[in-house]
């Protein structure tokens, strides 16, 4: 990795190669989780933090799905999360009746998820379920619980594999932590 972009990283969290089996492990789950399912399936990624997460995921999905694409934000510039969620950019795909098993980054205070997965059931979704590759129990702000997760991590700002600061470091091909003196 270039040196320029490493000046960023404090440690790495979580290597490539941990990302890649565990997240072939999520796809073997959920695709035996819905294959006796009648309705269809529509993988609903967060952008931007979700979208290699969805990349590699849909991959290991072995079933006939949809997918789509949807913009929320919560954050502003800051690093921590204002806790007003709201729909930047919203799905086009119609999923009446469909189950959506939304394709997210990272939870942290829980209140996109708890907004996304209400908004959705209120319009018709025949079942909404959370994949989530990263979990930040500690950041909970409220009781929000996802479907699958990949790792469980402290309490710290990370990025990569999807994941910025100030829209950046997204294209590290790992899950690291970022320096204190950045964002303090
Ligand atoms: P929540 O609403 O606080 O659960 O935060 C959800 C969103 O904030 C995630 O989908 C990420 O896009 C972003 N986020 C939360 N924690 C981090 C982090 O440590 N690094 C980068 N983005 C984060
Ligand atoms: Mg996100």
């Amino acid at each position: 990795m270039d040196q320029d972009l490493m000046k960023y990283v404090d440690r790495i969290l979580i290597s490539e190669e941990e990302i890649q089996a565990k997240v072939k492990e999520m796809g073997k789950i959920i695709t035996r989780d819905y294959e006796k399912e009648e309705a269809d399936l529509l993988l609903v990624c967060t952008l931007k933090g979700g979208v290699i997460f969805m990349a590699d995921i849909m991959k290991e999905i072995d079933l006939d799905v949809e997918i789509d694409f949807m913009a929320v934000s919560s954050y502003g510039s800051s690093t921590v999360s204002s806790g007003d969620v709201r729909i930047i950019k919203d799905i086009q795909e119609s999923f009446m009746g469909k189950n959506i098993l939304i394709i997210e980054d990272i939870i942290d205070t829980g209140y996109t998820l708890e907004y996304l997965t209400k908004n959705f059931k209120d319009r018709g979704a025949k079942s909404v379920k959370v994949a989530a590759l990263l979990n930040k129990e500690g950041g909970r702000a409220n009781e929000f619980h996802a479907d699958y997760v990949g790792f469980e991590i402290p309490n710290e700002y990370v990025i990569g594999y999807g994941m910025d600061f100030n829209q950046k470091l997204r294209n590290l091909p790992f899950v690291a932590i970022l320096k204190e003196r950045y964002y303090k």
